[in-house]
């Protein structure tokens, strides 16, 4: 069998078509959406993340601001500029891009963004109602996650579903997301007994850990659904995700690649909290 590759580069052209006809609506109304971008120090990987979510502002008409700071930059000084873009009323979503320096705690960093500009559903009051199910804001690539599979028809309900990982960026909310779509969840992480064995009970995996081809054919219920989440860099300098894509695909039903599968699914989510941070600054 050779799965279906789920596409989420088309997926997020679709979104981001709705979401500028909305933002042009409100342009109309004198009321323009903003995102400010901040990225601390010269990761490589997170300026080409930062420079896409630029490109995806412009493509729906979203202003972005972007604050590019140095490395060397206090805890006090990004503190500062949050609490001014906090304050600014062109500024509708604040993002600032993980992970930063570690001089600075990420714990503040979040805590300190406006709860109704966090487009990155990141700040403990967002993630509180998030477990509540009383979302404001949706956490972007687990949402990115849930939008692929549904818009490919692939049942949530009922299905037992592995997490694989347990950030607070992926990891846990994917598990309260599929939870709340009435999944019967397990999250497996670094120090769980088993993998592999947990992982062959799944309908669908979600894989997030952060390891290169860590998913191999022995993790896979065949027909399973896998969702690669990871990016990391091969010896050759190639992209490869947490699943090993082409022994997979042979025993999945539907998976996705590294590039164009979550990556700008997670983005179309980032624009969408953007909007919805807008008109909730705006009612
Ligand atoms: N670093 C890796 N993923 C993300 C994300 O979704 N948001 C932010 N702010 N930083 C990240």
């Amino acid at each position: 069998m050779s799965a279906k590759v789920l596409n989420g580069t088309e997926l997020a052209a679709r979104v981001k078509a709705e979401l500028k006809i909305k933002v042009d609506a409100l342009g109309q109304e004198g009321i323009n959406a903003g995102l400010a971008v901040i990225i601390v120090g010269d990761d490589p990987a997170s300026r080409v993340y930062v420079n896409h979510k630029k490109n995806d502002c412009a493509e729906i008409g979203i202003k972005s601001f972007e604050y590019a700071l140095p490395a060397s930059t206090t805890e006090e000084e990004l503190l500062e500029l949050i609490e001014t873009l906090n304050n600014d009323r062109n500024v509708n979503g604040i993002l600032v891009q993980m992970p930063i320096p570690k001089h600075i705690s990420e714990e503040k960093v979040i805590a300190a963004i406006n709860p109704l500009k966090d487009a990155d559903c990141f700040h403990p009051e967002n993630v509180g109602n998030l477990m509540i199910g009383k979302p404001v804001f949706m956490p972007c690539t687990p949402a990115g996650v849930v939008e692929l599979l549904e818009a490919n028809d692939i049942q949530i309900e009922g299905k037992n579903c592995v997490v694989v990982g347990r950030s607070n960026i992926v990891g846990k909310p994917q598990a309260i997301l599929l939870l709340a779509k009435n999944a019967t969840v397990t999250i497996c992480h670094s120090k769980t007994a088993n993998i592999a064995e947990i992982c062959r009970n799944a309908d669908i995996v979600v894989c997030a850990i952060g390891k290169a081809e860590f998913i191999k054919p022995d993790c896979v219920k065949p027909g399973a659904v896998v969702i690669d989440v990871g990016v990391s860099r091969g010896a050759d300098g190639k992209l490869v995700g947490d699943v090993q894509f082409q022994t997979v695909s042979e025993i999945a039903s539907a998976i996705t690649k590294v590039t164009g599968g979550v990556g700008p699914m997670t983005r179309a989510m980032l624009m969408k909290n953007t909007v919805k941070a807008t008109l909730l600054q705006n009612n």
